[in-house]
């Protein structure tokens, strides 16, 4: 009799989690497929297509693939594609990034005949294009700056003239930004937008990426370009500097370990905000489902309603194309 009276009076808030309904009917978060952007890999030569080891289900696409890939995400209902080129060949300036018919651009036209309605995305920076795979062209000291963001501007102009939606730069090199909006605006790419890596930190979770795009440095970490990991107001102060500089919209990047921040620049800025689920985080849910110990869809639904609800507008992740199909097949959350 106490324990009801007790009860009776109190908030209980298993109430609302009864049923299916009640739940679908009072939940916070809901996303959909078109908020996802499926990273992709192509090579610009078809002998260095194939699957990568430590991205289980992920592979380098020659160019003649992507219309098998745009159908394909295109279907599973996806907002968009993020583009990574590997070109044949590599020098000191990373001149490859920047040629009209290089890799980059042969894909987007090709993935644009095949999807007239694609967001596409690409992806600048140098890492794949330099010898020393590094982001930046090298002076003496380390980067050279003029012929670096130069090249990033020459890289943009030549990917919106093969009518990319959005140029991404990821280099984390001060003014990126502001260099390629100028080199954009200079070329008459006024409507092409900017999704910058505002907030990138120096992350060991890269590093199926650079297996992936053949982009690890030589020598040495990105540790004085890319952000420290320990700082959350330096992450509000790149942001803001990038939006200042004319990005559209800020990544924050890993995702997963960095919520905090996604949740701080929701609250503190207007533009979209995306996170960016890396290579790393892919890898160590696929070997877990490997051995059996997790399950792939639940956990990524878990994974990206979180990232979601801590603020994120667009997720870009490996798993956008199977998120897209497990949404089509019913309500799973
Ligand atoms: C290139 C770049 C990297 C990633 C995206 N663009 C690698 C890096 O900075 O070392 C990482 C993406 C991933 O791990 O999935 N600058
Ligand atoms: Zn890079």
């Amino acid at each position: 009799m106490i324990q009801r009276l007790n009860t009776a009076s109190v908030e209980r808030l298993g109430r609302l989690r009864q049923s299916a309904g009640l739940r679908a009917l009072t939940r916070e978060t809901r996303w959909s497929a078109r908020q996802l952007i499926q990273p992709v890999f192509f090579v610009e030569e078809a002998s260095a297509a194939g699957p990568i080891a430590s991205m289980p289900g992920i592979g380098r696409h020659a160019l003649a693939d992507a219309p098998r890939v745009a159908d394909e995400l295109q279907s599973a209902g996806v907002g968009g594609i993020m583009l990574f080129g590997v070109p044949a060949t590599k020098d000191d300036l990373g001149s490859a990034a920047s040629v009209a018919t290089g890799v980059v651009p042969s894909a987007a036209r090709r993935l644009r005949a095949a999807w007239p309605e694609a967001v596409i995305v690409a992806d600048v920076c140098l890492c794949q294009y330099t010898a020393g795979g590094d982001c930046f062209v090298r002076d003496r000291q380390g980067p050279d700056p003029v012929a670096t963001l130069e090249r990033y501007a020459d890289a943009a102009v030549a990917y919106a003239e093969a009518g990319v939606d959005l140029v991404a730069p990821s280099g984390m090199l001060d003014g990126s930004v502001a260099a390629i909006r100028a080199g954009l605006d200079r070329a008459g790419h006024v409507e092409t937008g900017i999704l910058a890596y505002a907030v990138k930190y120096a992350s060991a979770l890269y590093a199926p990426f650079r297996d992936a795009a053949a982009s690890a440095p030589a020598a040495g970490d990105r540790r004085h370009h890319q952000l420290d990991p320990a700082n959350r107001r330096e992450a509000l102060r790149e942001a803001l500097q990038d939006v200042a500089e004319g990005a559209e919209i800020v990544m924050v990047k890993p995702a997963l370990a960095h919520a905090d921040v996604i949740a701080d620049l929701r609250a503190r800025l207007s533009v979209p905000i995306a996170a960016y689920q890396v290579s790393g985080e892919y890898a160590m849910l696929e070997s877990a489902v490997e051995k059996g110990w997790l399950d792939r869809r639940t956990v990524t639904l878990e994974w990206l309603t979180g990232l979601v609800r801590a603020g994120a507008d667009i997720v870009i992740t490996y798993y956008a194309a199977a998120a897209g199909r497990w949404l089509q097949e019913g309500e799973t959350r």
